[in-house]
């Protein structure tokens, strides 16, 4: 992914990043448009890296598709008397050039106001945040490499209310620069850390990195989407203070990625040919999701997840969908291990009392043992 990457078609990684950018986004503003109280009238996107708007074929970049999806929503903005904002920077002067023309017949649109700015992204971000107060707000902060979204940046972003983002990360850069001195700058995760895994897992170490850094005291979910291009790993961070925007995010991811909701290639290396017979059906089953049924067996098994409540936003933060721990559940009832009765994990039993978990047996684990399942 190029600084001149515009001049040329948008490559694969690039198409995946952005066809998850355009899936969320259709999930997250129904979250505040179709409510019938509304919770913010102010909806804001902020594109702090937009590039010109197109790719050279004329294929949409984040900022049209920013624009198409708002569209779809027109009827709902107008009625609803919502003031939606499309916020978009970027440094390059002929790419912003392009963009201010490429975008010039939206901006008298009476659904979406759209804000321009020709700003290095620090300037854009210290301007803008102000604006994130009262709002509901989804950032998009498609860097290039890794040197935007800093420490205090990501801190930041995750304390400001009702604000969701994604932002993008080269991560094997962590791989091939940690000997650069000048890069140690930019890298707090120590030598062994990144190490400790194959490449293909680097994303995942850059995210528990940022894991570190978020906010304790509330729940605060991250989420991670790893991206293959050659042989080099990136991948999105995602980042929501509320369970209904990391679950909206993990609908969207397991709709790219529908063996482990996380990545466009095989990142456990899996090797797992859907519809094909195995001699252990147990191998048909992706590593991770193993790896959750055996974690959660184990929570429950010991007391640490007591209730429906606890097994929904574990579940969440440990990137499975609530669906997911419903097929465990299921499974333990079946065995005879927790008892038969209703046991709903989901977001609407969420607004109900916590229903308790009652166990039959304590020992739930099945066969899975294998200590190096649990890692994620
Ligand atoms: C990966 S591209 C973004 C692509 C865009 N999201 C799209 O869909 O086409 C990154 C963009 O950030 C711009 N950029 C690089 N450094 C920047 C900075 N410090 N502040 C703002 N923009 C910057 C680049 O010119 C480039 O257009």
């Amino acid at each position: 992914m190029n600084r001149n990457f515009h001049a040329a078609p948008f490559d694969d990684a690039t198409k995946v990043k952005l066809r998850l950018y355009r899936l969320y986004l259709r999930e997250w503003l129904p979250v505040f448009l179709a409510r019938k109280t509304p919770f913010r009238q102010v909806v804001n996107i902020f594109d702090f890296f937009s590039g010109p708007g197109r790719d050279s074929t004329g294929e949409p970049g984040s900022p049209l598709i920013a624009v198409q999806e708002v569209f779809k929503h027109r009827g709902l903005i107008l009625s609803g008397g919502f003031k939606v904002r499309l916020y978009l920077n970027e440094l390059d002067k002929a790419k912003f050039q392009q963009l201010s023309e490429t975008l010039s017949s939206e901006k008298s649109n009476s659904h979406l106001e759209i804000v321009f700015s020709n700003r290095d992204f620090q300037e854009a971000f210290e301007l803008w945040h102000p604006l994130m107060d009262e709002a509901a707000n989804l950032l998009f902060l498609d860097q290039q490499g890794i040197k935007q979204v800093t420490d205090s940046v990501f801190r930041r972003v995750a304390t400001t209310p009702v604000t969701d983002f994604l932002f993008f990360i080269a991560s094997s850069f962590f791989l091939r620069f940690w000997d650069h001195e000048s890069f140690r700058n930019y890298i707090k995760i120590p030598r062994e850390e990144i190490h400790k895994v194959k490449p293909s897992g680097i994303h995942r170490v850059v995210v528990d990195y940022y894991r570190s850094l978020a906010p304790e005291k509330t729940p605060y979910y991250l989420a991670q989407f790893s991206i293959k291009k050659g042989s080099n790993f990136y991948g999105l961070v995602f980042g929501s203070g509320h369970s209904l925007g990391i679950e909206k995010f993990l609908i969207t991811a397991w709709n790219l990625d529908k063996e482990r909701g996380e990545a466009n290639f095989d990142i456990d290396d899996d090797r797992i040919t859907p519809g094909q017979g195995h001699l252990f059906p147990e191998m048909a089953r992706p590593k991770k999701t193993r790896g959750f049924e055996a974690d959660l067996r184990s929570r429950i098994g010991s007391g640490d997840l007591a209730t429906n409540h606890q097994i929904f936003r574990h579940t969440l933060s440990k990137g499975f969908l609530p669906r997911h721990a419903r097929e465990i559940i299921a499974k333990l009832m079946r065995e005879g291990k927790v008892s038969r009765r209703r046991f709903p994990v989901s977001r609407e039993a969420m607004k109900r009392e916590p229903v308790t978990v009652s166990l039959l047996r304590t020992d739930v684990s099945s066969g899975e043992s294998d200590e190096r399942l649990n890692s994620h």
